[in-house]
């Protein structure tokens, strides 16, 4: 089939890649000048793991293409995705203007029968508002529109793409149905289902998931902070639940909250169209309330150790991007954790293995940067672990303990063993754990 992909970001570019390899002629459009040139040279813009042994090839062979032109890229297109960017508008609600302006673009220049798919994230009832878009100039014999949301992580895009859990396609159309049906067969040969159902539920399907998961997260983070309270260990609550196959064991890492590019904006703009459905939503309110506290829960107790004043302090800080295998940083907690030291009056120098160059852009000389994890720690006050890297997760303590002023560590992340630390000498301080050899630590 022939496929345009509007928006190269992180699902547009992974979605034409991945469709180009299972043999489909992909064109994917982006606005962004700069960005259609490096694609056009052979790099990836994005970090994300596989990717780019799938876009060489497929670039390689003929089957993915770039360009900043859409009347052409759309010429021969059967199926055009929209993969736009939904950011939240000033009020929560998602944005549509990229959908939406797109939408009208196409209504003036498609001349043959188009599925056109959305696979941004958007709220309930714009398909209907892509159709109306599209219907402003186009027939209507023209075009189906189906939203087909998207559920890959990233950090795990390719393979989740690849191999999805389930597909879920939005649509009142049999022809469109039948074009996602032959579309999506070669990534569900495993019997993973596809799943059929109207525009509506399909929207929301994919607030209804992000939405849940921010709710596991954010209940665990709860449970977490009831932990430090109490004298429980969060380790051993998690594994007890865990267990019980009723509530699984994913998701239950307690942390310094949800971030990235999906969760925040994805439940504010649920709790936004149930406002406008006239119905609040109670529990999501609370999830937002609760993360945002939690993405800086972090601070007090760093407060705590340095007898309240940190004017002065130096943190080195291992993790900025929001999740592991990631250079992505919006909403990362780290940004969060960082502003909130540097307002203390302390200095920051971080490390991470894909997401400085982002965090250089974004925040400047707010902080240093270190070339490795090690480095970081130079003449630092402490240690502050901000996303669980896998590098993070085994490193020389010995030099660790070194490197630092004092061998203290703050563990947003809870990557380390409290019966470790207490060996190796370390104040640690992690989420839902007992505090290990910070009294002797401080008062070093
Ligand atoms: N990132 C994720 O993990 C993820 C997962 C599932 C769903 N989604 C949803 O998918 C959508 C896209 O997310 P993303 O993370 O890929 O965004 P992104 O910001 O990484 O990419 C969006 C791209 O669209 C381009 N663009 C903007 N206006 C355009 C226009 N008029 N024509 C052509 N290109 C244009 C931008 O230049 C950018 O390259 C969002 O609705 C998001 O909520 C994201």
């Amino acid at each position: 089939m022939n496929i345009a992909v509007v928006g190269t970001g992180y699902v547009g570019l992974v979605t034409g890649t991945c469709f180009a390899e299972t043999g489909n002629h992909v064109i994917c459009v982006d606005i962004d000048v700069k960005k259609v040139q490096m694609m056009k040279d052979g790099k990836v813009p994005i970090y994300e793991p596989h990717l780019d042994v799938l876009f060489e090839r497929n670039i390689r062979q003929g089957r993915l293409s770039f360009t900043t032109d859409l009347k052409s890229a759309i010429d021969k297109a059967q199926i055009i995705f929209l993969a736009l960017p939904t950011p939240p508008g000033e009020d929560g609600s998602a944005d549509l203007k990229y959908v939406l302006g797109v939408a009208n673009d196409l209504g003036k220049i498609i001349t043959d029968y188009k599925v056109i798919v959305d696979k941004s994230t958007v709220p309930v009832g714009t398909a209907e508002k892509v159709h109306a878009a599209l219907a402003k100039n186009a027939k209507e014999e023209l075009f189906d529109v189906v939203s087909n949301p998207e559920f890959l992580r990233e950090g795990f895009a390719v393979d989740d793409f690849l191999k999805p859990d389930r597909v879920v396609v939005g649509t009142s159309s049999e022809r469109a149905r039948k074009v996602m049906e032959d579309l999506y067969k070669p990534f569900v040969r495993q019997g993973n289902p596809i799943i059929f159902m109207d525009e509506r539920s399909a929207e929301l399907t994919k607030y209804a998931a992000n939405a849940f998961l921010a709710t596991k997260i954010t209940f665990m983070n709860e449970i977490a902070n009831f932990c430090e309270r109490v004298g429980a260990d969060v380790d051993k609550v998690r594994i007890g639940i865990g267990t019980d196959s009723r509530i699984g064991k994913r998701f239950l890492f307690p942390g310094i909250g949800y971030g990235g590019s999906c969760f925040p904006k994805d439940v504010q703009a649920l709790a936004k169209s149930g406002k406008e459905a006239g119905y609040e939503f109670q529990i999501i309110k609370a999830v937002m309330e609760v993360n945002e506290d939690q993405k800086t829960s972090i601070i007090p107790k760093i407060k705590d150790t340095f007898g309240n004043d940190l004017k002065g302090r130096h943190f080195a800080l291992w993790g900025l991007a929001f999740k592991p295998d990631t250079d992505d940083i919006r909403e990362a907690p780290a940004l969060y954790v960082i502003d909130a030291l540097v307002a203390a009056g302390a200095t920051v120098t971080a490390f991470d293995p894909e997401a400085m160059e982002n965090v250089k852009k974004l925040m400047g000389d707010k902080l240093t940067f270190a070339k490795d994890e090690y480095e970081a720690l130079n003449g630092a006050d402490a240690l502050i672990i901000a996303t669980e890297w896998a590098l993070f997760r085994t490193p020389d303590f010995d030099k660790v303990g070194s490197l630092l002023k004092e061998k203290l560590i703050f563990d947003g992340r809870n990557l380390y063993d409290l019966d470790e630390m207490k060996r190796l000498g370390f104040g640690y301080v992690s989420v839902g754990r007992d505090r290990v050899n910070i009294k002797a630590t401080a008062n070093a």
